[in-house]
């Protein structure tokens, strides 16, 4: 398999050799239990994706505290008690046993917080600002459906006005990320990847035309990112050296699919150049289309550019269908690793597929691969799983 050579040899990243370069992006699919719990269904369903091959699996957006307006969806799974420590212990026992490394992604919603699981509080941003998108992920049919919603429409919900943190309650949605990071910690993770994208808290403060603070955390690319440092610091105090933290970045949000960075490549370089020597052993960059920069002024992919600017090594993500497109971002300076995000609710041995260099039918991305149980193996492979044209033993 020489044309995948950089894709399936081990990488090195912080203390961690991960088997090969594929990593399951985070991907949110609201089956926890109502409190927060992830069912035994969560573990299968991860565990699937490690034996099909997957290197690292990057768990979906996880609320880290009960408290400080964390919670951004309803049926999101949470790591901020015991309780929550206890079922996802089922997953990480799982996936090792599997050869993967186990990653959960940290999130908070920000403004961006279904009002439904705030209480009647308002949600909380960079600045005093108003996201005019709707909460996604609660609007299919067949979601709805499985939820019991007896509404003929599912509702359409907006979000409410945000209220502006104060520096003294970032420091403590900070420490919220480092608690629970010791918590996913307790439950077996290798790391964890604090979300600095696609609309979230994080991303509101890199984003400048919804940060509009003029004190230490506004005003400039390094100011926008100083809280993300922040987290991340407090992450490492919690977890230690030897646990990985990374930080997923990226232009667009879910409120948001065509933002872009004012200045493109620019700004991504000086996010990169301020995020140099911070406690990130590595940076993951999430879009749509990882080649598109959404810069018109240059042609350079925005991982090759934060690569280099932050010296840290890359996991890129954002439509990478098959080994090919994966060879080429990690032999052209996009990345150490890629990450699969659609094609792996669609296809849990996409690793193994590729691998094998068959002609593959690849079945398009379909919302109902998200909610269904995966333990089926018959959904999505028109060959069987044993299928000798691709063999389930990575040497
Ligand atoms: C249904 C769905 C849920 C997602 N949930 C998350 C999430 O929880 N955290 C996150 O960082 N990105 C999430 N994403 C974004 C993906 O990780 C990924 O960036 C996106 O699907 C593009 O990659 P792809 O072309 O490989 O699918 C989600 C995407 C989809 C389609």
């Amino acid at each position: 398999m020489d044309v995948h050579k950089t894709l399936f040899s081990p990488v090195k990243i912080g203390k961690h050799t991960i088997k090969n370069r594929i990593a399951m992006a985070p991907l949110t699919r609201q089956m926890a239990e109502a409190d927060g719990s992830p069912t035994d269904e969560m573990a299968a369903y991860y565990a699937r994706r490690a034996r099909g091959g997957f290197g690292m699996i990057i768990t979906e957006g996880t609320y880290e505290e009960d408290k400080l307006g964390c919670k951004a969806y309803l049926s999101q799974p949470g790591i901020a008690n015991k309780k929550h420590v206890k079922g996802w212990t089922k997953t990480t026992k799982a996936v090792h046993e599997h050869g993967a490394t186990a990653i959960m992604q940290l999130m908070h919603g920000g403004r961006v917080s279904d009002p439904r699981v705030l209480g009647g509080k308002a949600p909380v941003s960079a600045s005093a600002t108003q996201s005019g998108g709707w909460t996604l992920y609660t609007d299919s049919d067949y979601e709805r459906q499985i939820r019991n919603v007896k509404n003929k429409m599912w509702p359409k919900v907006t979000f409410n006005k945000a209220r502006e943190l104060t520096v003294k309650e970032l420091e403590k949605v900070a420490q919220g990320f480092a608690d629970g990071a010791a918590r996913a910690v307790d439950a077996g993770f290798d790391g964890v990847e604090i979300h600095g994208a696609n609309g979230y808290l994080l991303w509101q403060f890199i984003t400048p035309k919804i940060n509009q603070r003029t004190d230490e955390f506004g005003g400039s690319p390094e100011n926008n990112v100083r809280f993300g440092r922040m987290v991340c610091e407090k992450v490492r105090k919690a977890i230690g050296k030897e646990k990985l933290i990374t930080l997923r970045l990226s232009q667009d949000g879910v409120d948001d699919f065509v933002g872009a960075w004012p200045g493109g490549v620019e700004y991504a370089r000086a996010i990169g150049n301020a995020l140099r020597g911070a406690e990130i052993d590595a940076l993951h960059w999430s879009s749509f289309g990882w080649r598109d920069n959404r810069d018109s002024n240059s042609k350079t992919p925005m991982p090759n550019v934060l690569k280099e600017a932050s010296g840290l090594p890359v996991i890129t993500n954002g439509g990478i269908a098959d080994g090919p497109e994966a060879e080429s971002c990690l032999t052209s300076g996009g990345g150490d690793m890629v990450a699969i995000g659609r094609q792996s609710f669609t296809h849990p041995d996409w690793p193994y597929i590729v691998r094998s260099g068959v002609d593959y039918n690849w079945l398009p991305f379909d919302r109902k691969y998200v909610v269904r149980p995966s333990l089926d193996y018959g959904i999505a492979y028109p060959l069987g799983l044993e299928d000798p044209k691709w063999s389930t033993k990575f040497k």
